[in-house]
């Protein structure tokens, strides 16, 4: 195995694994649907004698996932999905448990990246746990023998689950996976809540700059994109939203947004937040157009949606002005702000935390139960993208309620039979 763990690159490890644990168990104090999951792992062992790789970013919550499923009786192998977004700290307290080795490690290149996500590999997976696709991706190109013994797998976002539904179109999949970021429980709050929230806090602790006042410009208004508009209006920011599809387009207006073309938005925006998942959407025409001191910043999966290449190309110059801010500085004097490299700014941003510990109890519990339904059900589920099973999603609905303390009403029996019915008319 070529690539180190954690653990034999840092230089003090144990220093490394004390503050990890600490945020670990700081997050795990604050995650009951985990606790509530892990309580029913510990004693029933659903995972014994399973490998699972996972790639994801490691920071605190990531951690407890992947404590629970060592928890439930497997082996555990895990890598970042974003060469910015690991806390080496976490990763080595990881790393120190049994079952568990994390070859996670930030501020990695293409090469080291690649080289910790067959590392994982080598552990010889009977189940994948991907944000963005990258374990599927290199089993199917690089490591086909694992294609026999690789039961299944689950992916958290959005376009893991593009690439995902892409390859199997293709009829390129070759094993399940259960489209995680999909469900109710996951995108209604992570992709919402958690991203609005947590790019939000990212870049004002980032550039240390209010909200209040600013035009800021969504690119995308779906779940994330809601998410940063809404909390962007609560912080007294005037919202621009940008679109492609129509029907969102006229959402975010009935919304009380204001949208444009982004050419057109370049012209008036302070803060720039790009949230769709596609690449080019803010390129040089852009770059002419905006003010001096504009922010840039991306929260979707991948660093493609500002074309840094061609800012880098049209600026004079370019330096770190500030911890995670890059000035380029362009010919007519205007300066240009890019966060944490154009990578998702909640994350990847030096101070970046990722979502709330709450948001993350709810994704994470899916993504537990998702993984024990894919080791005891397996035959159920053939090749291609796979929705999460409705009771399962429920399932953790209900263990967050009954952990909120809130109470919801119970269908009757003749409701139930009216909601059934057909039948049933004035
Ligand atoms: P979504 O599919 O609900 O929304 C994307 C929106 O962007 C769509 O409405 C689409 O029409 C629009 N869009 C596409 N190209 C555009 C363009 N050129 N200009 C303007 N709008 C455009 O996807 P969702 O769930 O909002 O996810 C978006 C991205 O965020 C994905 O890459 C996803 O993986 C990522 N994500 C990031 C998180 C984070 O922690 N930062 C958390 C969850 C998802």
């Amino acid at each position: 195995m070529s690539y180190p763990t954690i653990t034999e690159q840092l230089d003090d490890p144990s220093s490394a694994r004390e503050s990890g644990r600490k945020k670990i168990e700081w997050a795990r104090q604050h995650m009951p649907i985990m606790t509530s999951v892990a309580e029913e792992f510990a004693d029933e062992r659903p995972l014994e004698g399973e490998v699972v790789a996972m790639a994801m970013h490691v920071e605190a919550k990531t951690a407890v996932l992947t404590e629970v499923l060592a928890e439930a009786g497997a082996e555990v192998a895990i890598t970042g999905c974003n060469p910015l977004s690991t806390h080496d700290d976490v990763s080595a307290a990881l790393d120190d448990v049994d079952n568990i080795t994390s070859y996670a490690k930030r501020e990695v290149d293409d090469e080291e990246y690649y080289a910790a996500i067959e590392s994982t590999l080598e552990h010889d997976p009977s189940v994948t746990v991907d944000d963005g696709g990258d374990l599927v991706m290199a089993i199917h190109e690089d490591y086909p023998e694992l294609l026999e013994t690789v039961i299944g797998g689950c992916e958290e976002t959005t376009t893991g689950v593009h690439r995902l539904r892409a390859m199997d179109e293709d009829g390129e999949l070759k094993y399940p996976m259960f489209a995680v970021n999909d469900t109710p429980m996951k995108r209604l709050f992570d992709n919402v809540h958690g991203t609005g929230e947590a790019s939000l806090s990212s870049i004002a602790m980032t550039t240390n700059l209010s909200w209040a006042g600013k035009t800021v410009v969504v690119a995308g208004y779906g779940y994330c994109g809601k998410g940063v508009a809404s909390k962007a209006a609560g912080q007294n920011a005037h919202v621009v939203v940008t679109e492609v599809e129509p029907r969102r387009a006229l959402e975010a207006h009935m919304e009380g947004y204001e949208v444009m073309s982004m050419a057109e938005a370049a012209e008036v925006g302070d803060v720039f937040l790009t949230t769709t998942g596609n690449r080019d959407v803010i390129v040089g025409e852009h770059f002419e157009k905006m003010g001096d001191g504009a922010v840039l910043a991306n929260a979707g999966h991948f660093n493609v949606e500002i074309d840094l290449d061609e800012l880098d190309d049209m600026a004079v110059s370019r330096r770190e002005v500030r911890d995670g801010v890059e000035e380029f500085e362009m010919a007519d004097g205007r300066r240009l702000n890019v966060l944490a490299d154009g990578r998702l700014v909640n994350l990847a941003a030096p101070v970046a935390l990722g979502h709330p510990v709450e948001v993350m109890d709810q994704s994470f519990g899916v993504q537990a139960v998702c993984v024990r339904e894919m080791v005891e059900n397996s035959d159920t589920y053939g090749p291609g993208v796979h929705e999460v099973p409705d009771e399962l999603d429920r399932e953790v609905a209900e263990v967050k309620l009954a952990a909120e303390g809130i109470e919801i009403d119970e269908l009757s029996d003749e409701q139930r039979e009216y909601m059934d019915s057909w039948q049933h008319g004035t």
